[in-house]
């Protein structure tokens, strides 16, 4: 009898044993899997961000960067004939573009963006005017291009908004789309129409500016600027206004709406959820979808490489499911800032998802070049336009309807809004109750 017991306790405990060692084993080759999975993702978005600091060439000089990244925005440099830090290989020209831009951006004082908000809502009044000949339909994209431009006017070269002309603002934000879409086809030539009526248009717009010298041309700062933001802050508020059919994220655009500007540079919970509406526009539509290097310096060698900004941003495996999606929420409390971590960090051996998110989000660039605007003013104009938009024309749950021109996006309200220049020229608002 006792044996019997002895057996069975032995045979129990042989069974646990072995359990345990199969479980134990699990874990264990489970854990290593989801540490290779994630080495292998953090493997590519290295990749990645290895093109856009320029180390995948090794160690480079400023010279040398410059020259990497001039090359090839060479047609840009045709069509728009800029003298910046896009379009030089001079360390001088590029330094004191830098500290130009750096100054026009940085808000003299808190009230400021108090101002700022006053003025956009002028602007959006007066921008109305010109787009009033077929109501209660608005062309959005147009009126958008327009509405930002006049913004950066007044912020770059303190242009007060009741001397801007509207119409000439129409036919320079026109001119330079136009001009945009050609660049992109190698076998065009830019428009000398458009180049011509870009040019008079931002004559009369910004006469004291005008001095007809490439480093001083007013373009060299507005291109940066206005280009960058009125996508951002069309798709950004066409996501969150009329699209979107999260109750979480309506709540976040009301707030925002009640809070922005006066939580701005608060570093409270208020400013947190409003710029977290810029954030997840930027991952979603960052306007440099790809940041182009050349692959040599030597002239007639003419090999470029992308950092795809736009596939990193938008990754499942990074973001999640719901990674295509416009969710501000999953920027709550995020502890970076908008300029991107040095990639030595890289090399940390714990790699969670929270660490591979943070390295792949770089709208503003990544390593020793970042924009001046990723300090703040950045997201702040995003979130600043994005609620002046809504306040001034509501959104679809007040009774504002976007007609896209196209049926699968009408339809699919969780896809991705179509972002290349011709897909929003269609976009139509209708304005509830057509006031
Ligand atoms: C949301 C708005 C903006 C975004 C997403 C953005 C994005 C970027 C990106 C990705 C770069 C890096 C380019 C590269 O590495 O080749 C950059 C650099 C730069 N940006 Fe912006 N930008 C924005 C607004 C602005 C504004 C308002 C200005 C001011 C006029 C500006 C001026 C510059 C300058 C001067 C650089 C070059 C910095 C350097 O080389 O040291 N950007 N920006």
């Amino acid at each position: 009898m006792l044996a019997m017991d002895t057996i069975s306790v032995s045979a129990v405990s042989f069974v646990l044993a072995t359990l345990l060692l199969i479980t134990w084993n699990y874990y264990v080759h489970r854990h290593h899997e989801d540490a290779r999975r994630l080495r292998l993702i953090l493997d590519r978005i290295i990749e990645h961000r290895k093109i856009a600091d320029f180390s995948f060439l090794g160690k480079t000089t400023i010279d040398q960067r410059l020259k990497l990244r001039s090359k090839p925005n060479a047609r840009l440099n045709l069509t728009f004939k800029l003298s910046n830090s896009f379009t030089t290989s001079d360390q001088h020209v590029h330094q004191a573009f830098l500290n130009r831009a750096r100054h026009a951006i940085s808000p003299a004082h808190r009230s400021s963006w108090g101002k700022l908000s006053v003025v956009t809502q002028e602007i959006l009044k007066l921008s109305r005017k010109h787009f009033d000949d077929a109501p209660p339909y608005i062309p959005l994209a147009s009126f958008v291009r327009v509405a930002v431009f006049s913004i950066e006017l007044h912020v770059l070269f303190k242009i007060d908004p009741s001397n801007i002309d509207f119409g000439e603002a129409r036919k320079a934000t026109t001119a330079i789309n136009r001009l945009w879409i050609q660049s992109k086809n190698p076998n065009s030539m830019p428009s000398l129409y458009n180049q011509r009526v870009l040019e008079d248009a931002l004559e009369r717009l910004l006469p004291n500016e005008f001095h007809r010298e490439d480093r001083t041309h007013p373009l060299n700062l507005i291109m940066p600027a206005y280009e960058t933001l009125w996508r951002v802050v069309l798709l950004t508020f066409v996501s969150i206004a009329h699209r979107n059919e999260d109750s979480q994220t309506t709540d976040e655009l009301q707030k925002a709406v009640e809070n922005v500007p006066q939580c701005f540079d608060q570093k409270n919970d208020a400013e947190m959820r409003a710029l977290a509406i810029a954030k997840e526009g930027l991952r979603l539509y960052p306007p440099t979808k790809r940041i182009y290097r050349a692959t040599s310096t030597t002239d007639g060698e003419n090999g470029v490489v992308a950092a795809n900004v736009e596939k990193v941003h938008r990754d499942r495996q990074v973001w999640g499911a719901d990674a295509l999606q416009y969710k501000p929420t999953r920027f709550h409390n995020w502890r970076r800032d908008g300029t991107s971590m040095a990639p030595k960090q890289a090399t940390r051996p714990n790699i969670d998802v929270e660490y591979l998110r943070g390295l792949s989000y770089f709208p503003f660039g990544v390593g020793g070049h970042p924009c001046p605007a990723s300090r703040g003013f950045g997201e702040k104009m995003i979130a600043l336009l994005v609620v002046e938009l809504t306040r001034h024309f509501g959104t679809r749950q007040k009774g504002s309807k976007i007609h896209f021109g196209n049926v699968e996006v009408q339809k699919q309200v969780s896809a991705p809004l179509p972002s290349g220049r011709e897909d929003m020229e269609n976009w139509v608002l209708e304005i509830e109750g057509g006031n």
